[in-house]
């Protein structure tokens, strides 16, 4: 597919899609949601050796400053829930993702914004980046998760008191409240680290680290027991072509090839 507001590029099996609405601080509108939903549903599959994917936005002063208030300020009620549950469905598609997924974000990462750095699996971020969720300054609740994916990353209260006030948090601030894994000087070092993590999680397993996203994610899921999730999938890891590689290779001494079988 040709996409009018993501750019895509592939380097070494990793994606990066980077979010093309600079004019608009990267907001996210209609489009922007329905490439990213068109990527994750069924997209990346054209992509032959994607190993993981990296997340950021256009430009030097947002990652994404929020969902596009202009689109959705005369919506009714029926047509704001359903913009939010197609959100939401998008972001899981993204969280559930079975490689890793890592938001390098630069800059505004506010609303919609912040929430899609959460819905990624990492989130690696330049000393410039701003975190918030300013939704009530709309008369607003977040519509794309960040009431369930706030508390889960860094406790109820302090959720709440983001949620409440919608102050907006310095990258430094982020890391030591656990809402972002490392803090770099700029953009480029951000997405040095990334690869670096991405290339190390490329040598391990394929299964194991999907099923091991699978498992933390089941974790957070009301619907299932975690700890069934981990044991079922153990057991289907333990009987796969990489697992018997991987055991073989320790014994062996050598490092493993693994196939993702
Ligand atoms: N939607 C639409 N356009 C946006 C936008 C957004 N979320 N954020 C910024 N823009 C546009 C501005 O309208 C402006 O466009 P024009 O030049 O055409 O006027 C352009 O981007 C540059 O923005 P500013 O001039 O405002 O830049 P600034 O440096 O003065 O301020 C900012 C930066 C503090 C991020 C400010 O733009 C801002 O507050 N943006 C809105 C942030 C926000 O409220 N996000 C939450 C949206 S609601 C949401 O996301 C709900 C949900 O969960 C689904």
């Amino acid at each position: 597919m040709d996409y009018e507001v993501l750019l895509l590029e592939i380097k070494d099996g990793i994606a990066i899609i980077t979010i093309n609405r600079p004019q608009a601080l990267n907001a996210i509108n209609k489009k922007v949601m329905t490439e990213l939903n068109f990527f994750f549903s069924s997209d990346y599959k054209s992509i032959e050796g994607l190993k993981s994917i990296i997340i950021t936005g256009a430009g030097d002063k947002a990652f994404v400053a929020g969902a596009d208030i202009k689109e959705f300020a005369s919506l009714d009620a029926a047509a704001g829930s359903a913009l939010s549950k197609y959100g939401q469905e998008t972001y899981m598609l993204i969280e559930n993702f079975h490689a890793p997924v890592i938001a390098v974000v630069n800059g505004f990462a506010l609303g919609g914004g912040c929430e899609l750095s959460m819905a990624c699996h990492m989130r690696i971020a330049s000393r410039n980046a701003k975190f918030g969720q300013p939704e009530v300054n709309l008369g607003l609740l977040p519509g794309y998760g960040a009431s369930q994916r706030l508390p889960q990353l860094i406790g109820k209260s302090k959720a709440l008191e983001l949620l409440l006030t919608a102050d907006m948090i310095t990258a430094e601030e982020a890391k030591n409240i656990g809402l972002v894994n490392h803090v770099t000087e700029d953009k480029n070092e951000a997405l040095d680290i990334a690869t670096t993590i991405l290339k190390k999680i490329s040598t391990k397993g394929p299964l194991a680290v999907a099923k091991t996203i699978k498992a933390v994610n089941a974790y957070y899921d009301k619907s299932q027991d975690g700890y069934a999730v981990e044991h079922q999938e153990f057991g289907q890891c333990i009987e796969s072509d990489d697992c018997k590689e991987g055991a073989l290779a320790f014994v062996e001494k050598r490092r493993a090839v693994f196939t993702g079988k």
